[in-house]
């Protein structure tokens, strides 16, 4: 199938263990894809490791380096040809600015199965705390545009995961996240065959 080369940069603050999936995808030919620029708000995080390691340009910005971090990345990214943005495990809250620069092709991977369980303050095992209190039979996974509100644009794709008898947090954190993994490749290859439109 006739693909375009998508132009990735990435926005992520700690592991970075989504992003790596993605990395390795492109590496292996199975996503194509050039990797611009990986950005994070932490130095110590994983994801600046995992970005250094496979020799993908990366960057330390945040409120510590930059008065405005929010235009540097825009900047950044812009100068290095990124054209969608992929969140991967982010946790600053992006304006309406970032969003218009990139003309809304910015991306976003959630724990849950949104509508369910996202908004402010669900992140990290609060999800999956919440997913188990309320009894769920299934979670998973989400990827959606990013627009203004936490974890609200259009839900482009979702991979379902069974809750099962004895989950902890940590364990259905794990089955959801090896679903991720897989879930951020689909997403883009659909996205760059044209079988998704963003
Ligand atoms: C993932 O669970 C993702 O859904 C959420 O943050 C976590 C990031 O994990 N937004 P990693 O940094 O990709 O390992």
């Amino acid at each position: 199938m006739h693909s375009q080369k998508l132009k990735l940069g990435f926005l992520a603050s700690h592991g970075g263990s989504n992003m790596q999936a993605v990395i390795d995808n492109v590496k292996k030919g199975v996503l194509n894809a050039e990797l611009c620029l990986v950005i994070s708000n932490n130095s110590e995080s994983g994801a600046i490791a995992k970005a250094k390691a496979a020799g993908v340009p990366c960057m330390h910005i945040s409120d510590e380096t930059h008065i405005d971090p929010e235009l540097a990345i825009i900047e950044q990214m812009q100068s290095s040809g990124v054209e969608i943005l992929v969140l991967a495990g982010y946790m600053k809250y992006l304006s309406k600015r970032i969003i218009a620069a990139f003309n809304g092709k910015i991306l976003n991977i959630h724990p849950s199965l949104l509508p369910k369980y996202g908004g402010k303050g669900m992140y990290g095992m609060n999800v999956h705390k919440a997913v188990l209190k309320a009894g769920e039979k299934f979670s998973g996974a989400t990827i959606h545009l990013v627009d203004i509100e936490y974890d609200h644009g259009r839900i482009l794709m979702q991979s379902k995961v069974a809750v099962k008898e004895g989950d902890t947090p940590e364990t259905l954190a794990e089955r959801v996240l090896q679903s991720e993994h897989k879930l951020y490749t689909e997403c883009l290859k659909a996205i760059s065959e044209g079988t998704i439109v963003i």
